[in-house]
């Protein structure tokens, strides 16, 4: 067991790149591939203490999925993160020796899909490497001059016996180079980051994990990861349209075998932007006197009828407030004025929500103030940069008492209805 270690500890000085590979083994039992199909295995790696994917906290864990088709060529879907290389080498290695490998198809660049691929382009020399024209330039910028890589185009087919890969070329979702790959003998969709969740578990098919958290976990991917690139999305979605698909495979989490009618018809409404008359109240306080607006804005949106969620800064995640974001009409922001600015932690929350460009809500920018209350006039600016529909900003000093707050109330619940 893990004979693979030490050809990876001999190929460290030989790699593509300085990238530093773990090589120290944590499990004493064999890890195999999961059978997708007859000649079709998931060869990924299970990522179980990922908590943070470049500022989305991941409480579930992911994984890297990386996919292995048997046929007189045999071929490689991905590769997983530079340091789970070794968990990959050895799944494929239940199935196959890695070096009889002669295709790898590098769907995206990003590291946690190809980090592993300097490794395999030492132990299957010959292997070509197919990516998109983006991913080609992408691949070289990351690794240096790697042998054997060909551009395939859009509609491009590679035939590996009895097999025909066909390509779908779908930038930015998420990088400029993504594509997908579409296996037509088997209708499976190689979906690369579309339709991804971040969820490790022992589980790969959504018949065998709770729908609920896999949809769930699908929503916060997209909300954090995908929602800048909608209009994309919907491209990607009409070609898709056109495939027989009975199996969607894609990079992170689980694989959709049973539902994928749920998860494109998510995709369907999260890429038009659908929206519910819901109101999302995020908040920082000091002396929870812009909590006690907060309370106030609440109470208007639940007298005309609609959901609020209040989400205070000091208790959320800004990803898992993302992902309440993404259906709710009303975004209010509230912060009190510290040293003649909003809080930090409302403006790191408002960068991140003007990066992801949510379209087409209506805005409210709130908060107490001592004396200068610059807070509001700021918080105000950066959702109007966001395109968002403002209403009248709400602005008190010191502590609101009941009179106060009622007014808040009153007249917010007039504003919306009159918006209605
Ligand atoms: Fe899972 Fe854009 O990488």
């Amino acid at each position: 067991m893990y004979g693979g270690i030490s050809r990876v500890v001999a190929l460290r000085r030989s790699v593509l790149t300085d990238v530093i590979y773990h090589i120290e083994p944590i499990r004493n039992i064999s890890m195999k591939a999961i059978k997708i199909r007859d000649n079709i295995y998931w060869v990924g790696a299970i990522d179980w203490d990922l908590r943070n994917f470049h500022g989305y906290l991941t409480q579930r864990g992911s994984t890297y999925n990386a996919y292995l088709v048997l046929d007189k060529k045999i071929t490689l879907i991905d590769t997983v993160k530079h340091y789970l290389c070794d968990e990959m080498l050895e799944r494929i290695r239940s199935v196959i020796d890695p070096s009889s490998i002669e295709c790898i198809i590098s769907n995206h660049v990003e590291m946690d899909h190809s980090g592993s691929l300097p490794v395999m382009t030492q132990i299957a020399p010959k292997a070509l490497i197919y990516a998109s024209p983006n991913g080609m330039k992408g691949l070289t910028e990351h690794y240096g001059i790697i042998p054997n890589l060909k551009a395939v185009q859009n509609g491009e087919t590679v035939n590996t016996g009895s097999y025909n890969f066909t390509f779908v070329l779908t930038p930015m979702v998420h990088w400029p180079d993504n594509m997908v790959t579409y296996l037509p003998e088997e209708q499976i969709l190689f979906s690369n980051d579309a339709f991804g969740q971040h969820i490790a578990s022992a589980e790969r098919f959504d018949d065998e994990y709770p729908l609920d958290i896999i949809l769930f976990e699908a929503r916060k991917y997209y909300a954090n990861i995908v929602l800048p690139y909608s209009e994309q999305v919907k491209k990607a979605l009409a070609a898709a349209s056109a495939l027989k698909i009975d199996i969607i495979a894609p990079s992170h989490g689980i694989i959709w075998r049973k539902n994928i009618g749920s998860i494109v018809s998510s995709y369907g409404d999260w890429s038009a932007n659908k929206t519910e008359d819901k109101a999302l109240i995020v908040y920082d306080t000091m002396w929870n006197s812009t909590k006690k607006i907060a309370g106030a804005i609440a109470d208007a949106f639940e007298e005309r009828g609609y959901p609020a969620v209040m989400m205070s800064l000091q208790t959320n995640h800004i990803s898992d407030i993302m992902t309440e974001l993404i259906d709710a009409r009303y975004i209010c922001v509230g912060s009190p004025t510290l040293n003649n600015n909003m809080l930090p932690t409302v403006s790191s929350f408002l960068t991140y929500v003007k990066g992801l460009a949510p379209k087409k809500r209506r805005g409210l920018a709130f908060g107490s103030y001592g004396w200068g209350g610059q807070s509001v006039g700021q918080v105000e600016e950066i959702l109007k940069a966001c395109g968002f529909d403002m209403m009248e900003s709400i602005k008190l000093k010191y502590i609101p008492d009941g009179t106060a707050l009622k007014n808040i109330t009153e007249k917010l619940a007039d504003e919306i209805a009159g918006g209605q």
